[in-house]
């Protein structure tokens, strides 16, 4: 398959790259170091930067942002029920599913996008292990309900927090929430690896054993403490990730200056977009809009497209309908999913590029 990008194109993404000095001075101390995986110094050093950064105690990095997710889920799901979004990538469901788990799905709220707090205990029962829910767009979902029900319900929270590079809830890393949460570095995130990922964990005795988990089960070279699987990043990977670090800051300015300028120039009389949550300091990840309906999300699509601008269905089609689940319906997410576009957002998308967005959505949308 060939992925090359067509010259002025405009995507809904486009990966950040860091000046290549920056890349080769990292590089540059690999070979000196003559040291290219299992937690060499460069994948260390890019934890330590991220954990001040993050303001997190207890990280891991780790070789995508799948395998925490499964890795938390070998330890809270035990072949049980896991109550999950059906809105989300379909990571978070495959995950399920490929730990032998049975995702239960519980509908969104409609205009957080996240998991419905307030349907969630109607889906626990006895098989229920614990809850993965998807902080979607990096929008959080409602933490204290749900911590309030998992403790009532004695179940597991795992946050599949892919999206949520330096948001904050309440002032604190919404990596900190949840028993245990989990992130995206890759290429398509705001702050990337190329590929990478990792796992956020405040309790130490379960950090302790994801670290196992991570690393084959390995208890040092001989001794094996349990089964684990191989989810290490490699010192290529925290290359990229330590280039790209020093750059994080701009990357998120530039990112707001696009979202300002969709908020103030889109028609939002005949659109709806994403509600953030209170007390949330957003990383403008994303930028879905919601039409009315798909005809009209259609016709955008195609006016877009024909103008060389390729935004992307994302989450679509909504995880409750994948051929290895359960389909149940769920009103809400069935509505909004076939309706929801993101729009390009990324550093460098320049006013110009914006304002032939804007004006083209506009225009199909005004005469509905
Ligand atoms: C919500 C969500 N969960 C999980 C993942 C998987 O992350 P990765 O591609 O790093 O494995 C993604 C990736 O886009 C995602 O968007």
């Amino acid at each position: 398959m060939n992925m090359k990008q067509p010259k002025n194109q405009l995507t809904v993404t486009k990966t950040f790259f860091p000046p290549i000095e920056e890349y080769q001075f990292q590089l540059q101390r690999i070979w000196e170091n003559q040291w290219l995986t299992n937690r060499g110094a460069l994948v260390i050093e890019l934890e330590e930067k991220l954990k001040n950064h993050l303001t997190v105690s207890n990280m891991l990095v780790m070789t995508n942002g799948t395998l925490p997710i499964q890795i938390a889920l070998k330890l809270f799901g035990q072949g049980g029920e896991v109550i999950t979004t059906p809105f989300s990538y379909v990571a978070t469901t495959s995950s399920i599913v490929w730990e032998n788990c049975t995702p239960v799905f519980v509908d969104i709220h409609p205009d957080y996008l996240t998991i419905d707090e307030t349907k969630i205990e109607a889906a626990i029962t006895p098989k229920t292990t614990c809850i993965l829910a998807t902080h979607v767009y990096g929008n959080p979902c409602n933490i204290e309900a749900i911590e309030q029900i998992a403790a009532k319900h004695h179940l597991k929270v795992i946050y599949d927090a892919a999206h949520c590079f330096d948001v904050k809830y309440q002032n604190k890393s919404i990596f900190n929430y949840g028993d245990v949460s989990t992130c995206s570095f890759h290429a398509t995130k705001l702050f990337h690896c190329g590929e990478g990922g990792a796992v956020f964990c405040k309790d130490e005795t379960l950090f302790h054993e994801i670290f196992y988990r991570h690393n084959f089960g390995h208890n040092g070279p001989l001794d094996f403490y349990g089964v684990g699987i191989n989810a290490k990043t490699s010192e290529l990977q925290a290359a990229m990730g330590l280039a790209v670090l020093p750059h994080i800051n701009f990357i998120i300015d530039e990112r707001k200056k696009v979202v300002d300028y969709y908020n103030t120039q889109l028609d939002f009389t005949r659109l709806k977009k994403l509600k953030i949550r209170a007390h949330t300091d957003w990383n403008y990840s994303y930028y879905p809009v919601i039409f009315e309906n798909e005809e009209q999300l259609l016709a955008v699509q195609k006016v877009l497209n024909d103008n060389n601008i390729i935004p992307r269905r994302y989450f679509y089609p909504s995880l409750n309908t994948l051929p290895y689940v359960n389909k149940v319906a769920m009103p809400v997410t069935d509505d909004i999913a076939p309706c929801v576009l993101c729009l390009p957002l990324y550093v460098g998308l320049n006013e110009i590029e914006l304002e032939r967005i804007v004006s083209l959505i506009n225009s199909v949308i005004a005469p509905y």
